[in-house]
């Protein structure tokens, strides 16, 4: 199984060279790939540093260069760079994308995320490779490789939702950055960053998926006894357009200035939706003391409680019922 294992990861990284010379080195990757890498405003040197790629517009040309290596058909369909259809005819999951290696934290290459360069609504967006003995979405973060000491140094993990995020936020200078992508975030995803760090920030996209991302990632989070802190980002921008929109230096400033407290960015969203129905309001204030319930440490917890009394003006007596029946109810 060990070498079996090992395979895999020779494959993949066989694969991640293959697509990164043809981005640097092939005519259709410079004019199609690096071509749509520039136009989108990505820097050379990140592009190198996350080892983007490109994969040919053709059926089976990694196949053939593997195969031509002595990889056997067997690990190619078990990493399922290739696939193998009724009729026996083995083509390569990735053709005519823009190629993102995914690494696990020790750097080794165990899967790919690859975008389409066409606008047409049929073509998925994103082809991804399917889970193996060596690529387990759910306990993969995009980017922790590359970001693990610089969460170290800042005490602080931001979390964003795709690859592009990733790479344009490390583009404004700040390293400190995931992103869950593709899949929901997940508990063990959230145990990884607390081996760096306690202290997390979300930057989820600005659309309705991404704010109802943003409250589910982070009662998760309070639930695993980190801090987590917030921030949103108007006209359904997401981390990498607004970066692209406004620049680097204004892009850093926003992130510092708009960071919200969990507590605060949901009575904001929440607040928002109810207007003055005071129904609505006591069903807030119920949603947040849920929020607050999640904290293991109940110092902290009575902490947030009393910023929730004072914001949302309600005694702390009545919140801390409610938060003891809540807990009572989980026990
Ligand atoms: N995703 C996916 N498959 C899709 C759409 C999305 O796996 N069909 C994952 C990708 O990891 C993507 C992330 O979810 O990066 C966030 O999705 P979305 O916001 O739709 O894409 P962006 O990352 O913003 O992609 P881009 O900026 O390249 O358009
Ligand atoms: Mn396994
Ligand atoms: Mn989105
Ligand atoms: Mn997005
Ligand atoms: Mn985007």
């Amino acid at each position: 199984a060990y070498q079996a294992r090992e395979s895999l990861y020779v494959l993949s990284q066989f694969a991640a060279t293959f697509f990164k010379e043809q981005l640097w080195d092939s005519d259709e990757g410079r004019s199609v790939g690096l071509s749509y890498f520039r136009e989108r405003g990505f820097r050379e040197d990140v592009i190198r540093k996350f080892e983007l790629g490109y994969s040919p517009d053709v059926w089976d040309a990694l196949t053939q260069q593997a195969l031509n290596n002595g990889y056997a058909h067997q690990y190619l369909e078990a990493t399922g760079l290739s696939i193998r259809n009724d009729k026996g005819r083995v083509y390569d999951r990735f053709r005519g994308r823009v190629m993102f290696p995914i690494h696990n934290f020790t750097g080794r290459v165990i899967g790919f995320g690859g975008r389409t360069l066409k606008t047409e609504k049929s073509v998925p967006k994103y082809v991804n490779s399917p889970e193996s003995d060596i690529y387990h979405k759910s306990n993969v973060l995009y980017g922790l490789f590359q970001a693990k000491k610089a969460i170290r140094d800042a005490n602080n993990c931001y979390l964003v939702e795709g690859y592009a995020d990733v790479l344009s936020v490390h583009q404004a200078g700040v390293e400190n950055v995931v992103a869950s992508s593709g899949t929901s975030l997940t508990t063990e995803q959230i145990r990884l960053i607390s081996r760096f760090t306690e202290n997390v920030t979300i930057l989820y996209d600005g659309d309705p998926a991404g704010i109802k991302a943003s409250l589910r990632g982070l009662d998760m989070i309070l639930e695993e006894g980190m801090n987590v802190k917030v921030v949103s980002f108007p006209d359904r921008h997401d981390p990498d357009s607004y970066m692209h929109a406004v620049g680097a230096a204004a892009f850093r400033t926003y992130i510092e200035e708009n960071r919200k407290d969990f507590i605060f960015y949901k009575a904001d969203i929440l607040l928002a939706e109810a207007g003055n129905d005071p129904i609505k309001r006591a069903g807030i204030i119920r949603d947040i003391v849920e929020s607050i319930s999640k904290i293991p440490d109940s110092i902290k917890a009575s902490v947030f409680v009393r910023e929730c009394s004072r914001l949302l003006e309600v005694e702390e007596r009545i919140l801390l019922t409610e938060l003891n029946k809540m807990r009572a109810a989980r026990l």
